[in-house]
Formats: C-alpha cells, sequence, structure tokens
C-alpha cells in the first residue's frame, strides 16, 4: 500500500507540473484528491491492514495528500503571476482608466476673481481693510452717527466696546481717503457679516467696494463705469435702469437694476413680476464723509458703489438659494 501511494504522488506531482492551465490543474485535483479520487480509495482500503501498519500507512497517505494540495495551490499561484506578466491576456486596455478627483474653484471664487479683473482693466486698484472693524470706520465715519436709524437695516454682530465684524466693505473707503490724497480709484473686495440666514441672506457674504474721487467726477462716470462693469458680466445686451435711493453715505443715491435674468423681462417668480433685478448700490460721496476723511467737498468731487458678490453669482449662474455656496456638496460646486 505504500508503494501504491507512492507512486500515486509521484504521478500526481509530475501531472501537475506540466498542467498548462489552471482548468488542467483542477481536473488533476479532482483526480487524485478529490471525493471519489484516487487518494480516497486507497485510503477506503485501509481498512484491511493490521492495527500496527495502520498509523504508519495513515500518516504516508496524509503525507502525501498534503503535498499534492501544497503542490496544486503553488501550480495556480503561480499561473496566476505568469497570467499577470503575460498582457495579452489579463490587461484589457479598453477599460477606462481611474480618474483621479481634481478640485475645482469655488463659484464665489470664480465670480469674485472675474469682477477684480473687470475693475482693474478699467484701471481701479486693490484696496482692503479688516474684517473686525471700529464702530467708527463702519458707520461714524460713514455719516451713520450713533441712533441714526439707517444702522438697523445692518443687523450687527458686535465683538466687543467699539469693535465689530464690518457688516460692509464700504469703511474700506474711509481707511484709503485717509491715508491717500485724491485721485484715488480703488476697488475694495472682502468678507463681510450680518446676523442674518435664510435662502437670500448668510451670515458671512462678500462685497466688492469701489470708490473713485477727484476732479470733476461726475454721475455720468459712475453710469459709465457701472454699465461697462455689468455688460461685461452679464453680457452687452442686458437692459440696466439707475433708480433713485437713499444711503447715508452717498447723495445723491441709486440702485441699479438689471432685467431679469430668467424671464428677459417678461415677469416671473424670481424678479416678483417686475421684470427688474437689484443689484448694486451705488452714488455720489456725500460731503459728510470727506469731511470725515480731510477732503474738501468744494474741490472734490467721487463716487461710490457697492455689491454682493453672492447676489452677482447666483444671477450668473441662476442659483435661488445662498446657503448653497456655504455647504460645501461636492455635486453642487462640481458644477462651475
Ligand atoms: N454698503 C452698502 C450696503 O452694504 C452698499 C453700498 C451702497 C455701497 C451705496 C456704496 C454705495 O459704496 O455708494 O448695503
Amino acid at each position: 500500500m505504500i508503494e501504491r501511494l507512492e507512486a500515486l504522488r509521484q504521478k500526481a506531482l509530475s501531472e501537475i507540473k506540466a498542467a498548462k492551465d489552471l482548468d488542467v490543474v483542477e481536473l488533476i485535483r479532482v483526480k487524485y484528491v478529490g471525493r471519489k479520487g484516487e487518494l480516497t480509495s486507497i485510503l477506503r482500503d485501509m481498512g484491511s491492514l493490521s492495527a500496527k501498519e495502520r498509523p504508519k500507512v495513515g500518516k504516508i497517505a496524509n503525507d502525501v495528500k498534503l503535498a499534492l494540495i501544497n503542490a496544486i495551490e503553488k501550480k495556480i499561484e503561480s499561473h496566476k503571476k505568469s497570467l499577470l506578466k503575460d498582457d495579452n491576456i489579463l490587461i484589457d486596455y479598453t477599460l477606462p482608466g481611474r480618474r483621479d478627483f481634481s478640485g475645482k474653484k469655488h463659484p464665489i471664487t470664480l465670480v469674485y476673481n472675474e469682477i477684480v479683473e473687470i475693475f482693474l482693466g478699467m484701471g481701479f486698484e486693490l484696496a482692503e481693510g479688516p474684517e473686525i472693524e471700529l464702530d467708527y470706520y463702519n458707520f461714524e465715519a460713514l455719516n451713520m452717527p450713533k441712533h441714526h436709524p439707517a444702522r438697523d437695516m445692518q443687523d450687527t454682530f458686535y465683538v466687543e466696546n467699539d469693535w465689530l465684524l464690518r457688516t460692509q466693505t464700504s469703511p474700506v473707503q474711509i481707511r484709503v481717503m485717509e491715508s491717500q490724497s485724491p485721485p484715488v480709484k480703488v476697488i475694495a473686495p472682502g468678507k463681510v457679516y450680518r446676523r442674518d440666514y435664510d435662502v437670500s441672506h448668510s451670515p458671512m457674504f462678500h462685497q466688492v467696494e469701489g470708490l473713485m474721487v477727484g476732479d470733476d467726477i461726475s454721475m455720468a462716470d459712475l453710469k459709465g463705469v457701472l454699465t461697462l462693469f455689468l455688460h461685461r458680466m452679464y453680457g452687452e445686451d442686458v437692459d440696466l435702469k439707475f433708480r433713485p435711493s437713499f444711503f447715508p453715505f452717498t447723495e445723491p443715491s441709486a440702485e441699479v437694476d438689471i432685467q431679469c435674468v430668467i424671464c428677459k423681462g417678461k415677469g416671473c417668480r424670481l424678479c416678483s413680476w417686475t421684470g427688474w433685478l437689484e443689484i448694486l448700490g451705488a452714488g455720489m460721496v456725500d460731503p459728510n464723509v470727506f469731511k470725515m476723511v480731510g477732503y474738501d467737498p468744494e474741490k472734490v468731487t467721487g463716487f461710490a458703489f457697492g455689491m454682493g458678490i453672492e447676489r452677482i453669482a447666483m444671477l450668473k449662474f441662476g442659483i435661488d438659494d445662498i446657503r448653497l455656496f456655504f455647504e460645501n456638496d461636492i455635486r453642487f460646486l462640481d458644477q462651475f
């Protein structure tokens, strides 16, 4: 019986060695170590052995079985490795490659950059101011003394004492005029903060301020600059409307409306069936503001304007909820 086992071991090992593919290896496995295989049938004959011989033969039979299983596993392993090397077989060059996820600019950054670029193109310079601002710059110097009712329009986050989170970029006007003499031609983009949260208000948002001061700067200059800007932003064919308004730091003041980007002026839900959308505030710098910074209102004139970048972006991309900008859902951000 031991001889039969040894003969089987030799025969099976050489067959495994010679096998050309995995199907043949499987057939060999079934033939020798499967439930109805040759090794199993030899083991079944062990009953005829003496009690003395049985453990000895049993051990050899087990050795043979393990050796065969081992050899089969090794064969499968090396066969797989050789397949991987042979690129005609396993590598399918028609499969699409795995794409790396690549980041994109945030829609607010895109519009922010576009606005800045348009104004730099018109000769404006960049200015900036602090986000934690003094009451004096955010209100007082802008012709909004304490208890001025216009302060109420901007729900303010107060920090402590006279410090607050700026509610607008207008204080940068004051800081610029305090630090340089006319002529001035700046834009000041940046973050502003208000206690507000709904579909069209976010506690943090962005504004761009504009200020141009010099000899004989008139409302016509303001109109020309803003018309050029809005035509660059929304296309030459968009209609504009300059509407009288009020801001404490400009006199006269105006608001600019653009023709509704959704209904093109016919009237829809977005524009409350008026055909127009309010897009920015502007005006001629109030003489009181010039006095605050030591400019002579008899000698210089100027205009200022301010706009919300989120609003510009919402109207440009047709987005109806400002909060989408700050939720950072990749599916939203991926579209720009
Ligand atoms: N600061 C104003 C606001 O946040 C916007 C504004 C209006 C800025 C008129 C200006 C301006 O410079 O002239 O509502």
